[in-house]
């Protein structure tokens, strides 16, 4: 399958989709708190994109997955299941990444939160891996190639002494979830498809305190670090613009 290029029409569509994922994060933001547990996150991002927003949470399903959002903790990678059990505590980093459809299209985002006071080397995790995001971001713009984007972000990870997970990756988005290109969080430069106006795609980094490798637990969804140290992911869908880049699911408080 060919890469889509999407009309200006199309990004309008975009746009709105990825305007409402990113305002799910703003709306739990303030009951991110400890004591709240991830299935109750979970029950209130759900009922505001289907009663408020008059959307639909593309996770519910997809699959198999049966959430709205993944709720990702501490050495939990990606894909980790919100349930009843699992009660934030002071000090956890916690990644909620949802994908909203609207009116037939696609808006996937995540970020990180602090739970109460967090170790600094945990604020530094956090912190790092949103400015890989951004690294990989800055280096989208027509001309360019897609492996630019991996390059940039695995040389600000390693700058940092940390690994980037190599086994997910970002991904073309549209009325499909999931489409080409893959995005790739690490590599050389100039490799790959070069970037052209119109193309849309998540950027999506997973960096590691320790070691690159992961591994699945027996749900068949939560993915974690082999050495049970801490990962970090922060994601954005963009479109390629003339001169660079949008954000679709730019947040009003982005670095908040
Ligand atoms: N939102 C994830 C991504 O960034 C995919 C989650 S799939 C799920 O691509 F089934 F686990 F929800
Ligand atoms: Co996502
Ligand atoms: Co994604």
């Amino acid at each position: 399958m060919k890469i889509s290029i999407k009309s200006a029409e199309e990004i309008k569509k975009m746009r709105i989709a990825g305007k409402l994922a990113a305002e799910v994060l703003e709306m739990i933001t303030p009951h991110v708190v400890p004591g709240i547990s991830t299935g109750e996150l979970d029950k209130l991002c759900h009922e505001f994109i289907v009663n408020v927003q008059n959307a639909i949470p593309a996770n519910v399903g997809y699959n198999g997955f049966e959430k709205t959002i993944c709720s990702s903790i501490n050495q939990v990678i990606c894909h980790g299941i919100p349930n009843n059990e699992r009660v934030l505590k002071d000090g956890d980093i916690l990644n909620i990444d949802v994908t909203v459809i609207k009116d037939g299209w696609h808006g996937d985002t995540s970020k990180m939160f602090l739970v109460g006071k967090c170790a600094p080397h945990n604020q530094r995790l956090v912190k790092v891996t949103q400015e890989c995001l951004y690294k990989g971001m800055e280096a989208v713009k027509p001309g360019a190639y897609i492996s630019d984007i991996g390059n940039a972000i695995q040389k600000h990870a390693e700058k940092n002494y940390y690994s980037v997970v190599e086994e997910y990756c970002g991904h073309g988005i549209g009325t499909v979830y999931h489409e080409e290109p893959q995005v790739l969080h690490y590599g050389k430069p100039g490799k790959g498809i070069q970037l052209k106006e119109g193309m849309c795609f998540t950027i999506e980094p997973m960096i590691n305190q320790g070691t690159k490798y992961c591994k699945t637990l027996k749900d068949g969804w939560t993915v974690e670090t082999k050495d049970g140290r801490n990962s970090a992911q922060w994601e954005h869908t963009i479109a390629v613009t003339s001169d660079g880049f949008e954000i679709l699911t730019k947040r009003n408080n982005e670095f908040e």
